[in-house]
């Protein structure tokens, strides 16, 4: 119902009085009033005069199957897209329909999660209409080794569309959060099932902070939005056409050939390089300074003694940046 409201004002292009549509489609004002909001909860701005009616004012916010169709310009990623109003993980819902046999490049994404999951077990805070919640479903026979590299070459692709969309200095803090500043505008948290020796499905579970005015106290000294770093909304669905673009050109060229020139692109882009940063291993602390990432993807830290050792992830804390 919900959608054949947005039909006839669409095609109306001006108002539209809460009366008609309820004579033209047989239901009370009230019925109207409540999809009216949720199609406002999908991301249409719908205007609403009294004595006037409902008048569509823009279409660029909202991320249902349909209106992401119409701007995808992709070939694999996201030929097959399934949008939720509100569900508890988009990771979750990728993994309950890979074991159906979903297909490689089906995209999940959310209005709001409810149990909306980051790195480390933390829970990563997924409001309503504000954010872009999704997960990609990958198909790969490569080895469990290369995982790292797909989460590199997401986060690659993910800040060059912020960038050429935003027109922001997007960075990557190693390994895959995207910052503006020091603050932290997206994260990814990949998940995958695999056999001894090849991956037998990836989650890739991307979550953007796009239009969100205020976090919440606990994390708000270090999460920032895109509309709070440029000062402007920023339209969701561009956005996400332009993420899917890069997604795709980054993993066919990953998942073709994984020796290709990712790791160099991603120096350029990463904010760890040349920071203080504290390593935690067996027990000991070390401080040091990031110097490179390796062609594994690691972190190169140069201690104070003058060696060099490579770094994990769980092992790292950059200083200056959040
Ligand atoms: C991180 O800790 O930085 C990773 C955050 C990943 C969040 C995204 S939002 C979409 C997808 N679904 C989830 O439950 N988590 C990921």
């Amino acid at each position: 119902m919900k959608y054949q409201i947005l039909d006839i004002i669409k095609n109306a292009g001006e108002y539209v009085s809460g009366e008609e549509l309820s004579r033209i489609l047989g239901i009370t004002r009230s019925a109207i009033w409540k999809n009216i909001g949720l199609l406002r909860d999908e991301g249409y701005v719908i205007d609403s005069v009294t004595n006037k009616g409902y008048r569509l004012q823009s279409t660029a916010d909202a991320l249902n199957e349909s209106e992401i169709e119409k701007v995808l310009n992709t070939h694999t990623i996201g030929q097959k897209i399934i949008y939720f109003s509100s569900i508890d993980s988009t990771n979750a819902e990728v993994k309950r329909i890979a074991v159906k046999g979903a297909e490689h490049g089906t995209v999940v994404i959310a209005g709001e999660q409810t149990l909306g999951k980051g790195r480390f077990g933390r829970e990563w805070s997924s409001p309503k209409g504000t954010g872009i919640w999704l997960s990609v479903l990958l198909r790969t026979d490569m080895s469990p080794a290369n995982i790292s590299g797909i989460t590199l070459a997401a986060g690659l692709g993910i800040c060059k569309a912020i960038r050429s969309l935003t027109g922001c200095n997007a960075q990557i803090k190693w390994p895959n959060d995207i910052i503006i500043g020091n603050k932290k505008i997206c994260g990814i948290l990949t998940e995958m099932t695999a056999e001894a020796d090849r991956i037998n499905y990836a989650v890739l579970g991307v979550g953007i902070n796009v239009n969100t005015a205020e976090f919440p106290v606990e994390i708000e000294h270090k999460a920032t939005s895109l509309m709070l770093a440029t000062g402007r909304k920023v339209p969701r669905l561009n956005l996400l056409s332009e993420i899917l673009q890069q997604l795709e050109i980054e993993l066919d060229e990953y998942l073709l050939n994984p020796q290709n020139d990712l790791i160099s692109q991603y120096r350029r882009l990463c904010a760890t390089i040349g920071r203080e940063v504290a390593v935690s291993r067996n027990n000991t602390n070390l401080q040091g300074k990031a110097v490179n990432i390796d062609n594994n993807g690691e972190l190169v830290v140069k201690l104070a003694d003058g060696k060099q050792i490579s770094v994990s992830s769980g092992e790292v804390t950059v200083q200056g940046i959040y």
